[in-house]
């Protein structure tokens, strides 16, 4: 780059810096915030859960650039990202990869934060915000294997739907509410696109940001004495 590009460049960053103050957050909160001492690797596993869902965002939203929410289409156009669109097989292996990975590793996250008692006081609403990510993480799963509309996806979605029918009166009513109709029909296509792409990745962003809040709040527990508030 030459001298005056440089300088220009730096002057544009020095501009927004100094309007938006970016600089001094990313010090406090990354590059000088302070953890306790030997944080060990189970530590990780919410950081990579949390990378995970941000992969899947990404290779999610180049799928829907292809992707046709209906019977009649759904199939075809998963079998075109196979084989004709460029990468599509890799972005949709990789969407299928991440479902199957995020489970585990949140699954791991979850079992960590139990053996090491962080989920004590005062990180109780911490951990039932990471319930609700739990739950929600299950049900962006089971929503998007319906999406193929392949001979799997179709039966796989009966055998898991009729799951509540046994409950004493309820049973029958949670099925067809699930389903949208006695059976598997295209209207549960349309519902679990929704459910997929819209109503569960916004609640699990919200609750993400709520779970990032309060680690922030109360600091990464220590874990010698994980019970404690190491925020400010
Ligand atoms: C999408 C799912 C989840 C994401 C993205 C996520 C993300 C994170 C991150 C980045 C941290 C800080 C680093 C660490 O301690 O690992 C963390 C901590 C924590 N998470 Fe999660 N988490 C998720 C699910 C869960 C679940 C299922 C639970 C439990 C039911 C849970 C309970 C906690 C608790 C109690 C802490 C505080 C640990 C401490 O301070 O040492 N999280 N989470």
């Amino acid at each position: 780059m030459t001298l005056w590009l440089k300088k220009i460049y730096l002057a544009v960053l020095e501009w927004i810096d100094y309007r938006t103050g970016v600089s001094d957050m990313i010090k406090d909160q990354l590059t000088e915030y302070r953890v306790p001492p030997k944080l060990n690797f189970w530590y990780s596993l919410g950081g990579l859960s949390l990378f995970i869902f941000g992969m899947q965002l990404v290779t999610g939203i180049f799928l829907l650039v292809y992707y046709v929410p209906s019977t009649d289409e759904a199939f075809e156009s998963v079998q075109r990202i196979m084989v004709d669109i460029p990468y599509g097989w890799m972005i949709r292996s990789a969407h299928a990869a991440g479902s199957h990975s995020m489970i585990f590793v949140v699954i791991l996250h979850m079992l960590s934060v139990l053996f090491m008692g962080s989920y004590k006081k005062p990180r109780e609403i911490t951990w039932l915000t990471g319930c609700a990510l739990l739950f929600l993480t299950l049900g962006i799963c089971f929503t998007g294997y319906l999406l193929p509309w392949s001979q799997l996806s179709f039966w796989a979605t009966t055998v898991a739907t009729n799951i509540p029918q046994p409950i004493p009166v309820a049973g029958p009513y949670i099925v067809r509410l699930i389903r949208g109709g006695e059976t598997i029909n295209p209207d549960t296509l349309n519902r679990f696109f929704a459910l997929h792409v819209v109503v569960i990745p916004a609640v699990m962003l919200a609750l993400a940001a709520a779970h990032m809040y309060l680690i922030r709040v109360l600091g990464i527990s220590d874990p010698k004495k994980p019970d404690t508030d190491s925020g400010e």
